[in-house]
Formats: C-alpha cells, sequence, structure tokens
C-alpha cells in the first residue's frame, strides 16, 4: 500500500487572516516569484490565508495576467511548501482566479489612477484594505510611496487599513536611512511602515526569545558571569549568482551585516522585555544597537572570494568585501567584557547559521584531563535547525577521565520534516494581521546604519583580504581573538579548515 505523505502543516495555526488586497511592485522579480507568491500560496493551502485576500502583481513590464499567473506558477511548483498537486493542495485554481497583473511606473498619474480604481472596485470584498508590498530596490521606494499618497491611496477610511512592507536594505547607510525615514513620514504614519528582514520570520529565530525567556535555566547563566564570549555565523556557499551589479554596490556590510546578522545579536544580547508586542521588543533590540561601542579598525576583517571580480556585473578593480568578521563589544551590565564575534560570507565552505555562546572555565579544576571551558551552547539557525549543549562526562572506566559529549534538540524529531513554514509565510500573515513586531522600526534601522557607518565610510584602514572558495574565509579572521585561547566553532567544535 503506498503510504501517504503527512499533510504539512502550520503548527499553532494563526486565525484566518483580515480580507485584504496585496499589491506587490516588483512583480516580476525573484523575490516575487520565488518567496512571495508561494508563501502566499502556502498559507492559502493553510487556511491561514483569508479566501477573500487578491493579489495585484504591480510592474513597469506591460504583461497580461494571464503571462503573469503562469510565470507564478512555475515558482509555486518550485518553491511552495504546499506544492499546487491535488493531493497536498488543489487550490491553485481557486487562488490564481484572485491574482491579476497591472502594468504601472511610479510619476506615471494616469497608470496609478487605473492602480486606484482597481483598488476601489467595490465588487470586491477585501473590504478597503490593503498590504502594499514593495519588493523592489531601495533606490524606488520613494517615488512608489509618493505616487501613492498622491492618489489617495495611503488614507485610512470607515476603519479599513493600508500598510507598506519596504523590502530590505532600507538606504544604503545612515544619511539615506534617515532621509528616507524623514521624507515616508511625511506621507503615512509609523505604524503603517513594515520595514521586513526575513530572518525575523525564522522559526529559529523567533525561537532565541522562548529559548531564553520561556525557561527558567538558561537565562540565568546569560551574561558576563558565565559566558565567555558569544559567536554568530551565517554563512553560505553560493557566491553572489547573478546578483552582480547588485552586490558590488552593497557588500556584505549592506547585505548581510547591517540587517541580519545584527537582529541576530540583538535578539541573543537584550533584556528581557516586558512582552512580545512591537513597542516593547523593539525598544529591547535599540538599546543593544545604542550600547555597541564604535568599531576600530582591530575589530574588523574584511575579505574578498578569490575570482569575485571576475563575476558578471562586478568592477574589475572592485573592492567590495564579500565577507566581514566583526569583533563587537556591547557596552552594558550584562554584557561587559564579553565579545561578541560575527561573521557572514560568500563562497564559504557550507551554508550555516548558527549562534554559540561558549561558557567560562569553571572556578578549580578538579580533572586533570578535562576539557578547558567544555560548555558551549549551540543554538543551529539552519540548516539542520536545533540546539545543542556540549558538556563534560565522566569516559566510563577506573580512572576519572572526561570529555565533552551532547544533548541536542533536533527541529525535525521534535516537530516533523514539513512543520516550519518559511519566513514569508509568517511575515506576509504578521504584516496581514498588524502585528509590527517582527518588523524594523526607524529607530532601529538608524541605530543599526551607525554601527557600520564609519566603517562603510572610510573601510577604517581595514583591507579587503583575498581567500579561496569554499574556505572559511581569510584566516585573518581568527586575529579577532587576539591571544586568546578562543577559535572559531561550528556545531560546538573548533572548526576544522581542512574539512
Ligand atoms: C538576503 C541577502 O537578504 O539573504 C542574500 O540579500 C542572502 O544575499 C540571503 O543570500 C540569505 O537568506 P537565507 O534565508 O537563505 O539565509
Amino acid at each position: 500500500m503506498i503510504q501517504e505523505e503527512p499533510h504539512p502543516s502550520i503548527p499553532d495555526q494563526p486565525p484566518s487572516s483580515p480580507p485584504a488586497y496585496i499589491v506587490i511592485f516588483g512583480a516580476t522579480g525573484d523575490l516575487t516569484r520565488r518567496k512571495l507568491i508561494p508563501a502566499l500560496h502556502s498559507l492559502s493551502c493553510s487556511g491561514a490565508l483569508s479566501p477573500d485576500t487578491f493579489v495585484l502583481g504591480v510592474g513597469r513590464r506591460a504583461l497580461d495576467s494571464a503571462a503573469f499567473r503562469q510565470s507564478l506558477y512555475a515558482g509555486i511548483e518550485s518553491y511552495a511548501r504546499f506544492r499546487p498537486d491535488t493531493r497536498l493542495c488543489d487550490l491553485w485554481s481557486r487562488f490564481e482566479s484572485r491574482v491579476d497583473y497591472l502594468t504601472a511606473t511610479p510619476g506615471d498619474a494616469e497608470s496609478f489612477e487605473r492602480l486606484a480604481e482597481r483598488i476601489a472596485n467595490p465588487d470586491l470584498p477585501t473590504q478597503g484594505n490593503v498590504l502594499f508590498y514593495l519588493a523592489t530596490p531601495p533606490e524606488g521606494v520613494y517615488d512608489i510611496v509618493h505616487s501613492l499618497a498622491q492618489c489617495g491611496l495611503l488614507q485610512q477610511d470607515h476603519g479599513s487599513w493600508r500598510r507598506v512592507i519596504i523590502e530590505k536594505p532600507f538606504g544604503r547607510d545612515l544619511a539615506s536611512a534617515q532621509e528616507l525615514n524623514h521624507a515616508l513620514q511625511q506621507l503615512l504614519s509609523e505604524d503603517q511602515v513594515y520595514r521586513i528582514d526575513h530572518y525575523l520570520g525564522k522559526e529559529t529565530v523567533q525561537n532565541i526569545l522562548s529559548f531564553r525567556f520561556a525557561n527558567t535555566v538558561f537565562e540565568p547563566l546569560w551574561n558576563r558571569d558565565f559566558v565567555d564570549h558569544v559567536q554568530i555565523t551565517v554563512a553560505e556557499s553560493i557566491g553572489i549568482a547573478s546578483r552582480g551589479s547588485y552586490f558590488d554596490r552593497s557588500g556584505i556590510l549592506r547585505d548581510i551585516v547591517q540587517n541580519h546578522l545584527l537582529q541576530l545579536v540583538a535578539l541573543t544580547g537584550l533584556e528581557p522585555p516586558s512582552s512580545v508586542n512591537a513597542k516593547a521588543l523593539r525598544d529591547e533590540k535599540v538599546k543593544v544597537f545604542d550600547a555597541i561601542r564604535a568599531l576600530t579598525a582591530q575589530d574588523v576583517v574584511l575579505g574578498q572570494y578569490e575570482g569575485y571580480t571576475s563575476e558578471t556585473g562586478v568592477a574589475d578593480d572592485s573592492q567590495t568585501p564579500t565577507y566581514a568578521a566583526l569583533r563587537l563589544h556591547i557596552d552594558n551590565w550584562r554584557w561587559q567584557d564579553v565579545p561578541f564575534f560575527i561573521r557572514t560570507g560568500k563562497s564559504l565552505r557550507a551554508k550555516e547559521t548558527e549562534i554559540t555562546l561558549r561558557f567560562k572555565e569553571v572556578p578549580h579544576q578538579l580533572f586533570p584531563d578535562a576539557t578547558p571551558a567544555p560548555n558551549h551552547l549551540s543554538l543551529r539557525i539552519q540548516p539542520d535547525e536545533g540546539i545543542r549543549l556540549q558538556f563534560e562526562t565522566k569516559i566510563p572506566g577506573s580512572s576519572m577521565r572526561t570529555r565533552p559529549v551532547d544533548m541536542s534538540f533536533d527541529y525535525s524529531d521534535g516537530f516533523g520534516k514539513h512543520a516550519m513554514a518559511d519566513a514569508y509565510e509568517r511575515l506576509l500573515i504578521d504584516a496581514l494581521h498588524g502585528d509590527a513586531a517582527l518588523f524594523i522600526r526607524d529607530d532601529e534601522i538608524e541605530a543599526c546604519w551607525k554601527i557600520l557607518d564609519p566603517l562603510l565610510r572610510t573601510g577604517l584602514g581595514a583591507p579587503v583580504h583575498s581567500y579561496p572558495r569554499s574556505s572559511w574565509g581569510p584566516r585573518q579572521a581568527s586575529g579577532l581573538f587576539g591571544e586568546s585561547d578562543r577559535l572559531w566553532l561550528r556545531k560546538c567544535l573548533p572548526q576544522n579548515e581542512e574539512e
């Protein structure tokens, strides 16, 4: 007998979202095809999305709705958690009937009037709610929001709402982020703005909070009395693929450090918020960012993978870093003298994101052969999502020899293989429900840029070292540990360069 594959489901599924029109700018782009539409389709299949949700793709390119839907189907087939096959989900035909395409160009009033007419269609059951998703490069954000405002499309009447999701990067440095924040404030209120960082939509990232604050046993150790240092790695094995012209202008500091990595630092470092509502959580994150000491050249190692300048769209003499390792000091009561070593890079040995706390040595060693400072706690964000705690144990036998062993938790064992929704599923649903806790606030984005701004502006004199593809980055990164016995770690173990 053929065994039915278990039906993937969203554990603890939120109630069906309010009816809404979702208008996606940048509709013919990669993000829409690979992430947004597959996420919406999966939400529709799981019942989390109201059947009264309509999707309108907007782009400059002339395209009819049928061709648009067809291009989306391929994306759903390849990337959605719920694929449109009859066994797992047979809703594609109903879903696609609610998807349309419109050609419009910011600044072209006529095309935005057509958009306004679509949205105002009284036959739609969307109750006037509109979620605008700007899946566009940062340069285009202001013009789109301005055109929406000119047509009155950001006006919230009769209990309906209008919200705007803005993709990262938000600006390209402190000054441009401040300018964009200021310009947007003239057109809409902060509670209509949802700055997205998809890392916050990942289950394992949200679990940093649950792990710390839904348990009593870890938080008392989570401070300078017990923690020697913290390491955070966001490693990627892929290079820059076809994104050369974007990446060469951004570099790894804007692409990953300013957003994903700093968010992981904040969640690992923050004080317990009084609740997980948007204000309380974001207030605590901002306090962490504000407490990060100004970087010096000694805190920074930059790298570029070999062959990067031959990639399409990259300047021959480019000095854009594809790797960064930073030593951060959080100057507050909890973390004084506990450095956070963070690193990220393209074309590294493996794709893995991990947060590791190394705990201090015991105050007095009873066992001469014991591993020094054996206790590590590792939160594995992706892949092989899970948590591992390493501790020293007696080796059975007549002597008192010891060695480190693991206690570990694996998400797929605990919750099943399909339990984890894609990050965009969670974030789209939250935005539809008006919950901004997992989105970035205006002051928060500026606080993040402030940390990196001097490095972005002057380079702080840090050279860009070359590193081989499929390595762990420039060997100079170990220099951040100075004379200490600290090492870069993977799965709680010293990283093996030869592996
Ligand atoms: C994006 C970056 O924000 O995150 C990409 O622009 C990067 O360069 C991607 O590859 C990584 O996301 P994930 O979820 O695959 O770790």
